[in-house]
């Protein structure tokens, strides 16, 4: 498995402040390659894995259209199934999120409470362009791919992939700095705590 854990922490701007990364500073990023596959916090891991690479064949297939490598028709074929089934996913994901694992998580470490609430804050804004790219997708499915709106509307859902995959990736890094570390060592996969 090639998992988010074994690569070098990406650079970026630090979203959460000290007091939510404490569980983190015990349990980093670079850790997370030593976690068990079938554990808990190494499949959500994977299933982040999942998600971000079906955003990249999306913007792939769509960088791949703008640069007239493929036609109108063959990017409507390659792209309606992946994307009902990518944000299908998404969909599944954030549902269970919301309703099920970061109501526990609040329960679990309060103090994490208030990032539980700005990650459900950013779905509802993530659910907003999933609803934009929903609708470019059904209008594409129905369009006739000879009139001169084909391609208008191509070049809409490739610039909605587009700008939708840096949110979601930012996302899914946010939420894996408070999920991970509280699953890895609420289930023991975490080296024991010095300070305790
Ligand atoms: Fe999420
Ligand atoms: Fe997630």
């Amino acid at each position: 498995m090639t998992s988010q854990g074994d690569k070098p922490t990406p650079a970026r701007e630090e979203r959460w402040t000290p007091d939510l990364l404490v569980l983190r500073e015990r349990m980093p990023r670079e850790a997370w390659g030593t976690l068990p596959q079938g554990s808990l916090p190494g499949t959500w891991i994977a299933m982040h894995d999942s998600l971000r690479s079906g955003q990249d064949m999306l913007e792939r297939l769509a960088t791949h259209w703008q640069l007239k490598l493929i036609d109108a028709a063959a990017f409507r074929e390659r792209a309606l199934p992946l994307l009902q089934q990518h944000l299908g996913h998404l969909h599944g994901h954030h549902r269970l999120e919301d309703t099920h694992y970061f109501p526990q998580f609040r329960s679990i470490e309060p103090q994490l409470a208030k990032g539980f609430d700005a990650l459900e804050g950013d779905h509802g804004a993530l659910h907003g362009d999933i609803d934009a790219l929903e609708d470019l997708a059904r209008r594409l499915a129905t369009q006739d791919m000879q009139s001169p709106e084909a391609n208008g509307l191509i070049q809409q859902l490739a610039q909605a992939l587009h700008r939708f995959g840096p949110s979601l990736r930012q996302h899914l890094l946010d939420e894996e700095d408070l999920v991970i570390p509280l699953l890895a060592i609420a289930q023991n996969h975490a080296p024991p705590n010095d300070a305790a």
